[in-house]
């Protein structure tokens, strides 16, 4: 379960502060299916980078699986994200002169996974997602639903409980974005949490819970 209590994200700049986030309270439980809806600039980023411990309340308490993080530095932070959290991007984030195979298994080396292993794993990922003939494609040999697929995958690599993304089918047309989104419901009833970022509100209807943010507030559905 993660809990935000009260959470404000405040960025100082030479003009003067800027609130990113306003007193956030909201709990995300386990193998729930989250939107996180808003438009452009409502802290739906910033949002994400809190709950995916890639960065730090200004004020507020976070608790994930009962442990307050709020405080935590970044080393325990990292550990926290390569074991709990798999992430995807809009921009499918993948290294272009890696093939897909390789893509999936770089989180395993980090977390120190031996090779035979982190192949085995990592082409297992790539068939389930259903890129099992693509494993030697680099990035600029797939298409776009293809290169998130990959994204997802590695998403995978440390068996997290929870998957994080942002805006995942922003760069993607209708149909593959659809198809995307159900390869998110198949991981969720497969017990993963999952949280998704998007300005898009046709999306709201693939959520159980629906979180909306406007300049940095919750607001009411
Ligand atoms: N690193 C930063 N420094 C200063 N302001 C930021 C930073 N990141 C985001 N912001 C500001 O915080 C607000 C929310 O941004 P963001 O979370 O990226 O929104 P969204 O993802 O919904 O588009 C915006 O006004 C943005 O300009
Ligand atoms: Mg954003």
């Amino acid at each position: 379960m993660i809990q935000l209590q009260q959470v404000w994200k405040t960025y100082s700049l030479e003009s003067g502060p800027v609130n990113a986030l306003q007193d956030i309270s909201l709990t995300i439980p386990d193998n729930s299916f989250s939107a996180i809806i808003g438009p452009s600039g409502s802290g739906k980023s910033t949002l994400m980078c809190l709950i995916g411990c890639l960065d730090l309340p200004t004020q507020g308490t976070i608790t994930l699986n009962g442990r307050n993080i709020s405080k935590y530095s970044e080393d325990e932070l990292a550990k926290i994200r390569g074991k709990m959290i798999g992430f995807v991007f809009q921009k499918f984030n993948l290294i272009p002169t890696l093939s897909a195979l390789q893509n999936v298994m770089l989180p395993m080396m980090f977390q120190g996974t031996n090779q035979k292993v982190r192949e085995k794993k990592a082409q297992e990922l790539l068939t389930f997602v259903g890129l099992a003939s693509r494993l030697s494609h680099r990035p600029s040999q797939l298409s776009g639903g293809e290169q998130q697929r990959v994204a997802i995958a590695r998403s995978l690599a440390n068996d997290p409980d929870i998957i994080l993304a942002d805006e995942p089918t922003g760069n993607l047309d209708s149909v593959t974005g659809t198809k995307i989104i159900e390869l998110f419901q198949k991981l969720h009833s497969q017990g993963k949490t999952i949280i998704f970022v998007t300005h898009d509100t046709k999306m709201k209807q693939y959520a159980q819970n629906v979180i909306t943010l406007r300049d940095g507030q919750l607001t009411g559905g």
